[in-house]
């Protein structure tokens, strides 16, 4: 047999080399993503498309994903996707909100695809609703946002802005159109995040899939002036960060008609609550791990863009990094009953520091600095709470966290009782 030379076997071994380079690299493509393998597009989609299903002509995987979040109906013990009435579930709510929007109606939220109908059907909508309201509601916002600046749609009444809304949340709340990444489309979270010293644009991939969601989920407010959308962050983003910018700027949202104390109502800080130290988020999860875990089709490898309770289907949530989901999900409702129990008994302590506050403001000669003092204490104990109960996610977002704020809330309440007490008791004693 001929023997083959030196230059055939280093020929062959070159090709086998390069052949098995090949396969290797086909193989990994085919768990890319297609935008990022540079599938090309079947349409061009503008800049700020607000019609999702434009998108969906190149991305189908991920638009019917997303569609799905309109028919979601399916009840967690604390969440999921039916919008049940809270104020029912929970009367205390009653007395906490009294006097402001959220005691006509507070129903659980829904999927993404409903955030338009929802917002237009509140019962806490008036003639002074501003446009802002919009503003986590609509595929529509950056194209209008790119057109008429930020303050004159926000200077706008809720009525006023209407004709211009037509689509729920889409696509171009969170992707920039051609490149397909993922950018910060609310020029309030830009605005914030400048006033931090931090620029998203330079934040890595990971970061931004938790960042896109601070488009929204977080705490706000309107500033005075044209109901301009304000994230309270230039000192921090933890609780007392927020607390102490509001005291600074002397806002308040609402005056308590019983306890008189100028109160703030706090919005789902998700974004807030997740990124202040919880495991999840040191370990380097982002809120897109749980909430939109990887799928497959066939060949491709998309994120599901269905968002809702990572507890419909904790195997591809959770599955991913922890091998027994049963234990982690056992994990979750332990965790959530613990601050839901913890939750009821601050909620309590509030109601009682209401009543104490009622009382010693209608009572003769009482007096109006512990009064006062009291209010004080009625504002920082329910802004604390506040922030547990808006977060949507019932304390498993960052537990510790969670607990060590209710412990505080309850803490702050029972001060502010016992100094309406001392209010009626001072007066009694010098009569
Ligand atoms: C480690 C997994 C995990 C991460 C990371 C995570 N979440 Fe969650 N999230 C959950 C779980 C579990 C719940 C509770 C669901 C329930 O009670 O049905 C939840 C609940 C929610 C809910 C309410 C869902 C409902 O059914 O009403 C929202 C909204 C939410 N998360 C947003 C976020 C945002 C925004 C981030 C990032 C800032 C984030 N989550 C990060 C696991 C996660
Ligand atoms: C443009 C604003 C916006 C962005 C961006 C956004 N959300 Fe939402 N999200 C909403 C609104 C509004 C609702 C409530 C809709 C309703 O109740 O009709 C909601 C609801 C949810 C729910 C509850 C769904 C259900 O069925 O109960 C989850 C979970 C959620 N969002 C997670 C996320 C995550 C994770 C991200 C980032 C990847 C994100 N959201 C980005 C505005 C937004
Ligand atoms: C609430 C924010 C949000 C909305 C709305 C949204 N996406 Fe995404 N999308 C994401 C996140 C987060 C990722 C993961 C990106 C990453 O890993 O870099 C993603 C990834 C993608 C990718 C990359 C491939 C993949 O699946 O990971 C495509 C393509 C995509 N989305 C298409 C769409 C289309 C089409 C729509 C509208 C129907 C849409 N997205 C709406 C947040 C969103
Ligand atoms: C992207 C990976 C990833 C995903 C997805 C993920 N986890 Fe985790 N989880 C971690 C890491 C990392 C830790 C920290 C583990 C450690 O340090 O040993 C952790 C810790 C935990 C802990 C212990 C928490 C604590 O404070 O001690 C629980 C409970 C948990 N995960 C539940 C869940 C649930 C429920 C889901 C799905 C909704 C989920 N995780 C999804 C990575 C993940």
């Amino acid at each position: 047999m001929k023997k083959f030379s030196g230059t055939t076997l280093i020929l062959t071994g070159i090709i086998v080399v390069l052949a098995v380079i090949l396969v290797g690299v086909l193989l990994f493509m085919r768990n890319l993503p297609s935008a990022q393998r540079g599938v090309t597009p079947i349409v061009q989609v503008k800049a700020m498309e607000a019609d999702s299903s434009i998108w969906g002509e190149n991305f189908p995987n991920q638009y019917s994903t997303f569609l799905q979040t309109e028919t979601n109906a399916t009840r967690t013990t604390y969440g999921g996707s039916v919008p049940f009435e809270k104020l029912d579930a929970d009367p205390m709510l009653r007395t906490l909100f009294a006097g402001m929007a959220f005691s006509k109606g507070y129903g659980e939220d829904r999927g993404h695809m409903n955030a338009l109908t929802d917002v237009r059907n509140t019962p806490r909508l008036s003639e002074k609703t501003p446009a802002t309201c919009y503003s986590c509601k609509s595929a529509d916002n950056p194209a209008l946002w790119a057109s008429m600046g930020m303050a004159a749609y926000d200077a706008l009444s809720f009525k006023q802005m209407s004709d211009k809304i037509s689509h729920s949340i889409g696509c171009a709340n969170c992707h920039e159109a051609g490149t397909m990444r993922l950018i910060v489309t609310n020029p309030a979270l830009d605005e914030a995040l400048k006033a931090q010293g931090k620029d998203w644009r330079t934040f890595t991939r990971q970061e931004m899939r938790t960042v896109v969601c601070a488009n929204c989920h977080v705490e706000y407010y309107f500033k005075k002036e044209g109901n301009y959308l304000t994230f309270p962050w230039e000192k921090g983003t933890r609780v007392e960060d927020m607390e102490a910018y509001y005291d600074e700027i002397g806002f308040s949202d609402w005056t308590h008609p019983a306890s008189g104390a100028a109160m703030i109502k706090m919005q789902h800080p998700d974004y807030e609550l997740y990124t202040a130290g919880s495991t999840h988020y040191n370990a380097g999860v982002s809120c897109a791990d749980c909430h939109m875990p990887y799928t497959r089709d066939g060949a491709a490898k998309f994120s599901n863009h269905n968002v809702q309770s990572p507890l419909v289907n904790p195997a591809a949530s959770c599955g991913t990094c922890h091998t027994d989901v049963d234990y982690v999900v056992g994990r979750v409702n332990i965790i959530q009953k613990n601050v839901h129990d913890t939750m009821m008994a601050t909620e309590k302590a509030l109601v009682a520091a209401i009543e104490a506050i009622q009382k010693a403001a209608e009572a003769p000669g009482a007096d109006t600095a512990k009064i006062e003092e009291a209010r004080k204490l009625h504002r920082a104990a329910q802004l604390r709470w506040d922030y547990i109960a808006a977060e949507n996610s019932m304390g498993f977002h960052n537990s510790q966290e969670a607990l060590r704020i209710l412990a505080a809330a309850t803490d702050l309440a029972r001060q502010a009782e016992l100094k309406a007490y001392q209010a009626v008791n001072t007066a009694s004693a010098s009569r």
